[in-house]
Order: C-alpha cells, then structure tokens, then sequence
C-alpha cells in the first residue's frame, strides 16, 4: 500500500516540530469536470494520490496524517457520486488486507461509523486491529464532521456522569484523543474554509491552502507546504 510502490524523490524531512499533518482533500470534481470526465473519475484519480501522499509523508517522517475523505455533509451528493466513493473505500480496505504486511501503516477510520453497514464497519475494524502495532497513524475522517465529534464527546462524557466538563475533558474523547493535535492543516482546492474539518484540534493549527487540485497534488507540493510552516512563528496565544 504505502512503501511497497516506489517512492517519490524526497526533498524535505521534518522534525519533532511537525508531526502531524492534516490534509482537506479538495477539487476531485473539477479535475474531472476539466477533463469532461463524471466527478466519479476524479475521486478514482483522488484515491491514487491519497495513496502517493501517504506514502510520501511516511518518508519525509512525519508520524501522524488524518485526511477529510468524507463528511458528516458529503451525503447530499447525487447517490451515484456517493456509491463511487463508497465503493473505493472497500476497495481500498481490500487492497490494505493484500498489502499490509509491508507498510508501516497504521489505519484508523475517524468520524460516526455508526451509520455504515455492519460488514464495512467489521473490515474498519479489523484492519485497524491488524495494523495497530506500525508506527506512522493514518486516520481517515469518514462520515466525520467536527461538529459531530465535539457533541459525540460530550454526550459520552455525559454518560460517564460527568457533571462539569473540562477541556481536557473534550480532548480526551475526541476521535483523535490518541495523537497530537495537527501542526498543520493542507486544503487543496483553492477555497479558504475549514469546513467542518477538526475543529477541536486546530485551535493552534498552522494552515496552507494551495489552488492545486487534490488528484494532481505531489510530494512537491507536500515539500512547499512543510517549507511554509517551518517559515511560520508559532506563538500560541504568547509573544
Ligand atoms: C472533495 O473533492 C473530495 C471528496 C468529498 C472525496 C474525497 C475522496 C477521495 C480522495 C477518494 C477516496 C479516499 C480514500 C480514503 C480511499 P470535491 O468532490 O468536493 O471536488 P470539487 O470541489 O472540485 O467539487
């Protein structure tokens, strides 16, 4: 899946400073569009550079990536641009099974799993139970929304008993509570939102927006990004 292909030429490595790297996987439909081809083909073309970014953030060293495959809102989209993107999750999943036992990879899918099919959700599961012990985190948002994830922390927090909710409260039931709140937030695409992408984890995220369209993003681009953070002060609300 990741390292098993061959790896782009890396120019940039990164250190303690940035670890995780987020990414808003945009312009899929328009890559399509400018080809005169359904917006189907442009998420076919958008999981290939999924996989080639992956693969490359792996190299430069990075330790975590969490990408926006889908939306808690992408489910308004015509049934048969849904279906196409669901369908390449599983293929996806099927491909990691085949592939698994040479990357470094450990997959985890991020956000209400609760509304897919038990059979999907039991290959969500195994696969991450089967990919638990690599060391580079890769979580994938799907039917995530950061909305959702900040109530769905709550409403368990509420369960517990809780009665006064603290931060760390919150931060200990998000769906990332395991890993370190990104450094950095990629949207390709063009457009300057966040919409509705780690909302809790980005107070102090650094962001990049670049016009390029996900299916044609590259390890160059991956390199300017990782450019443009470390030309960044970080200050955190300090001086
Ligand atoms: C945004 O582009 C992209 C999505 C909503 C889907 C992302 C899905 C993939 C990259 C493929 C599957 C991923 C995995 C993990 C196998 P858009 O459709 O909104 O593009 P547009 O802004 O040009 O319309």
């Amino acid at each position: 899946m990741f390292l098993k292909r061959k790896k782009q030429k890396q120019k940039v490595t990164v250190d303690e400073r940035l670890q995780h790297i987020a990414f808003i996987m945009d312009g899929n439909g328009r890559w399509a569009q400018k080809r005169g081809m359904p917006r189907e083909f442009g998420h076919t073309h958008g999981a290939a550079t999924f996989k080639k970014i992956g693969r490359y953030c792996e190299s430069i060293g990075l330790k975590y990536m969490t990408v926006y495959a889908f939306s808690t809102e992408n489910w308004k989209r015509p049934q048969k641009e849904v279906d196409a993107i669901m369908k390449l999750f599983d293929e996806y999943i099927e491909q990691c099974f085949i592939e698994m036992v040479d990357d470094n990879v450990h997959i985890r899918f991020i956000g209400d799993l609760t509304i897919f099919p038990d059979s999907l959700r039991a290959k969500m599961d195994r696969i991450e139970r089967e990919t638990a012990h690599k060391s580079f985190l890769l979580n994938i948002g799907v039917n995530y929304g950061g909305r959702e994830e900040i109530t769905h922390a709550c409403n368990e927090l509420i369960k517990l008993g809780k009665k006064n909710i603290t931060e760390e409260d919150i931060s200990a039931h998000i769906y990332t509570a395991d890993c370190p709140d990104p450094d950095l937030i990629v949207r390709t695409g063009g457009d300057l939102r966040t919409s509705n992408f780690l909302l809790w984890q980005s107070a102090y995220t650094e962001y990049y927006f670049t016009d390029v369209l996900w299916p044609d993003y590259s390890g160059k681009d991956v390199d300017e990004a990782v450019e443009a953070f470390y030309s960044r002060k970080r200050r955190y609300g300090g001086v």
